[in-house]
């Protein structure tokens, strides 16, 4: 391994400039020489490539967002695209790519692989959580944070005038992020993409709140929900119930900011490790850590393995919420 080349794809999320000063100083350790690919693989596929040195990663572990930018890349689904791609690696005689990215990242790391003679090795990025072969995605715990202090700080104006809020938090597909700000900010009630959402049983749980004495509510909902989100659940719980209710959708903010200690350390334990992987062989996998331990997952189980919600935590919400 004399060259890789490394890249932050799909959605950004905090933590991704840890694990590329990561990846960039353990592979100068190796003796590696790293290159910077600009832009996820739309950069890649134009030959946006730069070498970057130990200094060129200086002071970047404690910000967000990507200073390799990123990308959502349609062309590259094409054959057309990805053999652009792989022209581009042989043009910089790069021997080993690190893609850091959510599952549709490693999608495209899996195909590459299979057309392109070098190493590919993937690190979870994505506040989602959705990839198995790790506990936690790069990002995640970064994102949870920023959504319960903004949703301890809309509680304020929910006590303060007895109001029903209904908080839209992102996960198109899952609802790990929804979930665990549920439960940290004490929310009455969750609906995630993995159930079928009840309105009426949410109803009748509010006809009983109001009952016990409760006067407002906080009810937290996944992006990919069935009904539409926040939107589309306030507009039934409307009809059912007669009663007002006000939509927040968080949006975008959780996808910025500082990031934390946990995905600080997790990014540089990951992009180093992935590094080693790449230096001792490996390839078509993703570094994660699994109970501690630090793992290789082939791509395709990462997302045929379903990461299952925790269970526990779905079921103690409405015992919770009396
Ligand atoms: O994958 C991360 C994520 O933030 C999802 O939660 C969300 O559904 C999606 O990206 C939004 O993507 P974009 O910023 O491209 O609209």
């Amino acid at each position: 391994m004399k060259r890789i080349a490394l890249m932050t794809s799909g959605g950004d999320a905090p933590g991704m400039n840890a694990a590329v000063r990561a990846v960039v100083r353990r592979a100068i350790y190796h003796n590696v020489e790293p290159f910077g690919i600009y832009a996820g693989y739309k950069g890649l596929m134009a030959g946006n490539l730069k070498k970057l040195s130990a200094r060129d990663v200086s002071n970047v572990i404690q910000r967000g967002g990507t200073i390799l930018k990123t990308s959502r890349a349609p062309e590259f689904e094409t054959e057309v695209g990805r053999s652009r791609a792989v022209e581009q690696l042989r043009k910089f005689d790069i021997d080993g790519l690190i893609v850091i990215g959510g599952d549709g990242s490693l999608h495209g790391a899996q195909e590459l692989e299979r057309i392109w003679d070098g190493g590919i090795v993937g690190l979870p990025g994505t506040i989602d959580n959705d990839l198995s072969g790790t506990d936690f995605t790069i990002g995640y715990d970064t994102a949870v944070n920023t959504a319960l202090e903004a949703i301890d700080k809309i509680r304020d104006t929910a006590d303060s005038h007895d109001r029903y809020f209904v908080i839209e938090v992102m996960g198109r597909l899952a609802g790990f992020i929804a979930l665990e700000v549920a439960i940290g900010g004490g929310a009455e009630y969750v609906l995630v993409p993995e159930l079928d959402s009840d309105v009426e049983q949410l109803s009748l749980h509010l006809e009983d709140w109001e009952k016990r004495g409760k006067t407002s509510c906080i009810i937290v909902v996944a992006e990919g929900e069935q009904e539409g989100g926040a939107e589309g659940i306030s507009k039934l719980l409307r009809e059912h119930t007669k009663r007002d209710f006000r939509v927040v959708v968080l949006g975008h903010m959780q996808r910025g900011g500082v990031p934390t200690a946990s995905d600080r350390v997790l990014a540089t334990q990951l992009g180093s490790y992935a590094v080693d992987a790449l230096c001792a062989g490996q390839t078509g996998v993703m570094a994660g850590i699994v109970n501690g331990h630090l793992t290789l997952t082939p791509f395709a189980q990462t997302w045929e393995n379903k990461k299952p919600l925790d269970k526990y935590l779905l079921d103690i919400i409405p015992s919770l919420s009396v």
